[in-house]
């Protein structure tokens, strides 16, 4: 599985370029307001961007649109890859899998867009993803991958049957057990599960579009997403910085430092 991160401070892109595993990155317009509170608004966008661009130089950048029909995405789509993708060759342009802001609503701009940018072969992340057959409908139109938010639909299973939770909970992969029955979103019991049915779905018709797993909170999610077979995991810095940890490791580390005998370090 492809590690990427998800964020849009780039101190945070460079550190973890550093370590030399880092597959690529995800902005969207929510990480790049982060990142410009993080900067009190002192910022040169373009040239943060091409940084950015430039830290990630060979593994792909996804940059998300602002607008919302699809004439002006597929236009912003174009115009932002014919800016930045120069900088570096890694550029992919983010779609939302639909664009309404109406409940219950679902406009087929997004598929739309995403069909004519990848036309005119430019790689889409198609974004937001849900459903199974959003992403399946993203992948006919030739997105590159598609993004089912995992930690947002573990929040909304959650907060649709009155569960607390803070952001960072685990969330149970099988689902969560209440009086005998497994919580679920129209057949989706987790948002691992989520990341899992579209895998499975895109595989079972031979759809190239890979899985890229997205809105992930904690390191036993990332696990789960690898186990289940996403192509890409993208994790926020913290949660990276949390992967390693084991008190174990800790402990063993500890006691191998204290019982190096000194004629083997000089050996
Ligand atoms: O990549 C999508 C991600 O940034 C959303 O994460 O934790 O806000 O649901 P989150």
């Amino acid at each position: 599985m492809k590690l990427f991160i998800d964020s849009a401070i780039l101190s945070e892109i460079q550190e973890v370029y550093d370590f030399g595993i880092i597959d690529g990155v995800t902005t969207n317009p929510s990480l790049l307001h982060k990142a410009k509170e993080a900067m009190e608004g002192k910022v040169d966008l373009a040239g943060y961007l091409k940084k950015i661009l430039e830290t990630a130089k060979g593994t792909p950048v996804s940059l998300e649109v602002t607008e919302t029909s699809e004439a002006k995405m597929v236009s912003e789509g174009k115009k932002l890859f014919k800016r930045f993708n120069p900088v570096a060759n890694n550029v992919w342009i983010k779609i939302p899998v639909h664009t309404s802001v109406q409940e219950g609503q679902a406009n087929t701009d997004g598929i739309r867009a995403i069909k004519q940018l990848a036309e005119v072969g430019i790689p889409v992340n198609c974004t937001l993803v849900f459903t199974p057959e959003q992403a399946l409908l993203a992948a006919k139109a030739g997105a590159t991958v598609v993004s089912p938010f995992a930690g947002r639909i573990d929040d909304y299973i959650r907060t649709n049957h009155d569960v607390e939770f803070k952001k960072s909970d685990y969330y149970p992969a099988m689902g969560w057990q209440d009086n005998q029955h497994t919580l679920e979103d129209n057949g989706i019991v987790s948002g691992v599960e989520l990341v899992k049915q579209c895998k499975r779905l895109l595989d079972s018709y031979g759809l190239r579009t890979g899985v890229l797993a997205a809105s992930l909170r904690n390191p036993r999610q990332v696990r789960e997403a690898a186990l289940v077979g996403a192509d890409i995991a993208t994790i926020p810095y913290p949660v990276i910085t949390e992967l390693l940890k084991h008190p174990k490791t800790v402990e063993g580390m500890k006691a191998f430092m204290k019982d190096v005998v000194p004629e083997y370090k000089k050996l």
